[in-house]
């Protein structure tokens, strides 16, 4: 997929590690908006996915922090137009992408070094979906009540 923007957003636990990414995003090439926070004043994980979310375009990715990744995963798939995934290294990025399609990342910068987030980051961004069996299970996901 030709990737348009990235938007990335994180709690005042991932200031840190948001830096690091935006610059391996930057090196990547390609365009990336940052959504805050700026800094480590306590702020709540939800207001950064629902803002993400509400972003989001077709052809765009996401990229989430908090400190798990945890909390921020599940704020962000609570949107019809994403599929959030928490990954820890770059089979979890790859296999989120090729089986999952998801299009956005979710880091714990807690829980994760930036050397491993980057590397996971960047696979996640270079992989494409796989389709096929994988393609009925992704539309499986949406609850028919929500159709
Ligand atoms: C904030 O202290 C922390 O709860 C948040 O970053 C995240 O880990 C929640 O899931």
């Amino acid at each position: 997929m030709k990737i348009d923007k990235i938007f990335i957003a994180c709690d005042h636990a991932g200031v840190e590690l948001k830096v690091e990414l935006k610059e391996a995003i930057k090196k990547l090439g390609h365009e990336v908006i940052d959504l805050g926070t700026n800094n480590k004043n306590s702020v709540d994980y939800p207001d950064y996915a629902h803002l993400l979310a509400s972003k989001l375009e077709p052809n765009c990715y996401g990229v989430l922090i908090c400190g798990t990744g945890i909390g921020i995963s599940i704020a962000a798939n609570r949107h019809e137009n994403v599929r959030c995934a928490i990954c820890h290294d770059e089979f979890t990025a790859r296999l989120a992408r090729e089986h999952n399609d998801a299009n956005v990342i979710a880091f714990g910068a807690r829980v994760i070094g930036a050397g491993v987030a980057t590397a996971a980051l960047e696979t996640f961004l270079k992989t494409e979906f796989a389709g096929g069996r994988h393609e009925r299970r992704v539309k499986k996901i949406e609850l028919e009540a929500d159709k």
